[in-house]
C-alpha cells in the first residue's frame, strides 16, 4: 500500500516539474503566462505553489513519462491519462494546472483551470481512494507553520483564493477546493489550531458551504467565526481590489458562529411574532456544542440580548435541548 502511494506521489511529482517548465519556457503556454500575469500572481508564487501549464495536445505528458520509464497503467491509475473512446490520453489540457498537496507536501493530485470562460472551469483528479477532497486542505503544506505561529487558520473555497492571501502575506491560509468542510478536514486543522476563520465566497454556493462545514467544527471543539465580503465577491477579488490592511480588518471583524447564527435566523424569520422560539431553536445545538463554559455562558448572555430575553429563559431552553439529546 505504501509502496503504491509512494509510487503515484513521485509520478505526480514528476508531472508537476514538467507542467512547470512548459508554463515557464514553453511557446505554446504564452497566453497562461499572460493570464496568470493579468490576475496579478507573481514569480515566487508560482514557484512556491508550483504552478504549471498542459499543453493542448492528447499526449504530451504520456509521452513524457514514457521517456521517464512510466507506463500507461501506472498514469490511469494516478489519473492523469484517461481511457476513453479514443483510446487512452491526457486527462489536462490546455489548462493551468495547481498541484494539490497533502500536509507534508507531498502531490496527491492536480486541479487544472481553463485559460478562458470554457467548462468546467476546474478539472481535478477523480475521486480515489489515494485522492479525495473531503480529506484534502489545499495549501495546507504551505500554510501549517504560519498557522501555529499565528494560532488560526482561515479556510477558504478556492486555488486563488489561498494563492492570493499567501501572496499578500497570510501565509496561514488553506482551500477547502469548493467542498463543504469534513471531519477529515477539521481534524488535520485540530493538528495545528482549533481556531478556524471561514472565508468562503459570498455568493449562495459560498454560504451554503459555509454553513454546512461550521457545525461540524464546532462540534470537534473548534472556535469557528464567519467572515463575510462585499455579495459576490471571494477573498482573492477582495484582496486584490482592498488590499491587505482591509482584509485583515475583515478577519478581526470575522462573526463568532453563534452571533452569525443568530442573525441568519433573525434574517430568515423576518423578526417576526414567531422569531424567538424560532431563532432560538436554530441556535441550541451550536449553543450546546460549545466546548468551554466560559464561552458558553458568553454566547448564553448574547443570545438573550439578541432575543431580548433573559439569560436564566436561555439556559432553560438549552438544559431542555441537551437532555433530550442525551
Ligand atoms: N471548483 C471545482 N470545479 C469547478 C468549480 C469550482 O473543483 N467546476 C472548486 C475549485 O477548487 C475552486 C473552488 O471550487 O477554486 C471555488 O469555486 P469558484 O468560486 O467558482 O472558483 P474560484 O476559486 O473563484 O476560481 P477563479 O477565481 O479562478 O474564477
Ligand atoms: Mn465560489
Ligand atoms: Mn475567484
Ligand atoms: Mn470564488
Ligand atoms: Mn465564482
Amino acid at each position: 500500500r505504501l509502496r503504491r502511494e509512494e509510487k503515484a506521489w513521485k509520478i505526480n511529482n514528476l508531472a508537476k516539474d514538467f507542467f512547470q517548465s512548459i508554463l515557464l519556457q514553453h511557446s505554446e503556454a504564452a497566453a497562461a503566462r499572460e493570464y496568470i500575469h493579468g490576475r496579478g500572481i507573481n514569480a515566487n508564487i508560482i514557484k512556491d505553489f508550483g504552478l504549471g501549464y498542459a499543453p493542448a495536445s492528447w499526449d504530451t505528458l504520456m509521452k513524457f513519462m514514457q521517456s521517464k520509464g512510466i507506463g500507461v497503467s501506472d498514469l490511469l491509475k494516478v489519473g492523469l491519462v484517461v481511457s476513453g473512446d479514443r483510446g487512452v490520453y491526457d486527462r489536462f489540457r490546455s489548462r493551468l494546472m495547481f498541484p494539490i498537496a497533502d500536509a507534508r507536501g507531498r502531490v496527491v493530485g492536480f486541479g487544472g483551470r481553463v485559460l478562458g470562460d470554457g467548462l468546467p472551469k476546474y478539472l481535478n483528479t477523480a475521486e480515489t481512494d489515494f485522492f479525495s477532497k473531503g480529506k484534502i486542505l489545499y495549501g495546507l503544506d504551505r500554510a501549517r507553520q504560519a498557522i501555529r505561529e499565528m494560532r488560526y487558520v482561515v479556510i477558504t473555497e478556492g486555488y486563488m483564493d489561498t494563492i492570493a492571501a499567501h501572496q499578500y502575506g497570510m501565509a496561514n491560509t488553506v482551500a477547502s477546493l469548493g467542498t463543504s468542510l469534513t471531519k477529515e478536514h477539521g481534524r488535520l486543522l485540530m493538528n495545528y489550531t482549533r481556531e478556524v476563520i471561514i472565508a468562503y465566497d459570498a455568493d449562495a454556493a459560498g454560504v451554503a458551504a459555509a454553513v454546512r462545514g461550521l457545525d461540524i467544527l464546532q462540534e470537534l471543539g473548534c472556535r469557528v467565526r464567519v467572515l463575510s465580503l462585499p455579495e459576490g465577491k471571494d477573498p482573492d477579488e477582495f484582496l486584490r481590489a482592498r488590499g491587505l490592511d482591509q482584509w485583515k480588518r475583515q478577519v478581526e471583524n470575522a462573526t463568532p458562529l453563534v452571533e452569525f447564527k443568530i442573525q441568519r435566523a433573525l434574517a430568515k424569520y423576518n423578526n417576526g411574532p414567531l422569531a424567538r422560539d424560532a431563532v432560538l431553536e436554530e441556535v441550541l445545538p451550536a449553543l450546546a456544542a460549545m466546548p468551554g463554559e466560559l464561552e458558553k455562558n458568553e454566547a448564553i448572555r448574547l443570545v438573550a440580548a439578541r432575543l431580548f430575553t433573559s439569560y436564566h429563559v436561555v439556559a432553560e431552553q438549552l438544559q431542555k435541548f441537551s437532555n433530550s439529546n442525551r
